[in-house]
């Protein structure tokens, strides 16, 4: 089940980039659905973000593309007690709005150029979102901005009562982008979600149904 709230005030149309004859697009469903990931492409993808990782804040940053999360956080009933995990933190872009907010965060990328251009707010731990080096059960909330999925691996650690928090700041224009419905059929077990647009593009907030 997912439930539609309204758009926020700063509801913009996202730039034309990305879209769905992007190149990360195929990559996001295979990973999501088809267990498409392995070492080679891990390396690949590592590179590719090591490359872009020196310019990235400052073309992926601004209140337009941070609008989504901050409205998660406002409007998406997240209690920001307990322990946070962000996934592919990148840069610190959606970082940084986390730290002022929740109570402990950990940030996980692969790529150690993204990791190595973050800011020192949070521990920044390098590794692969499909073997995540935490024990089961270890977070209350995962974030993930413009992030590949891994369902199986992102449910193993998440608390029972855990929930995930899905932005792609472009909607779906974003490279990396799956719509809500798609993140709740991904994952496994039954999930529910609340979701919204706000700035350029929109945030879904998920957690196991009963
Ligand atoms: C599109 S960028 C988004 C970065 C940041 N969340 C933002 O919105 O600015 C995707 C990030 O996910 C990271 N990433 C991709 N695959 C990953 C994986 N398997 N494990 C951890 N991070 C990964 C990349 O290195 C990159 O930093």
């Amino acid at each position: 089940m997912l439930r539609q709230l309204p758009d926020a005030d700063d509801v913009v149309e996202p730039d034309p980039v990305g879209g769905p004859d992007h190149p990360m697009r195929q990559v996001t469903r295979q990973v999501a659905f088809e267990d498409g990931w392995s070492p080679g492409r891990a390396a690949k993808v590592a590179d590719l973000f090591d490359s872009m990782a020196a310019g990235w804040t400052a073309d992926h940053s601004g209140d337009v593309r941070v609008a989504p999360l901050r409205d998660a956080l406002r409007r998406g009933d997240l209690d920001p007690g307990g322990c946070w995990l962000e996934l592919g933190s990148g840069t610190g872009v959606g970082t940084v709005e986390l730290v002022g907010t929740v109570e402990r965060l950990v940030a996980v990328d692969l790529s150690a150029g993204m990791l190595a251009n973050a800011p020192d707010v949070a521990p920044r731990v390098r590794a692969d979102a499909s073997v995540l080096p935490f024990p089961d059960a270890a977070f209350d909330v995962a974030v993930l901005v413009n992030m590949l999925l891994f369902p199986a691996e992102l449910s193993r650690v998440l608390a029972p009562g855990g929930k995930v928090v899905w932005v792609n700041t472009l909607g779906d224009r974003t490279p990396i982008h799956l719509p809500p419905a798609d993140v709740i059929s991904a994952l496994p077990g039954g999930w529910r979600g609340v979701t919204a647009k706000a700035g350029s593009g929109f945030w879904a907030v998920f957690d196991r149904a009963g």
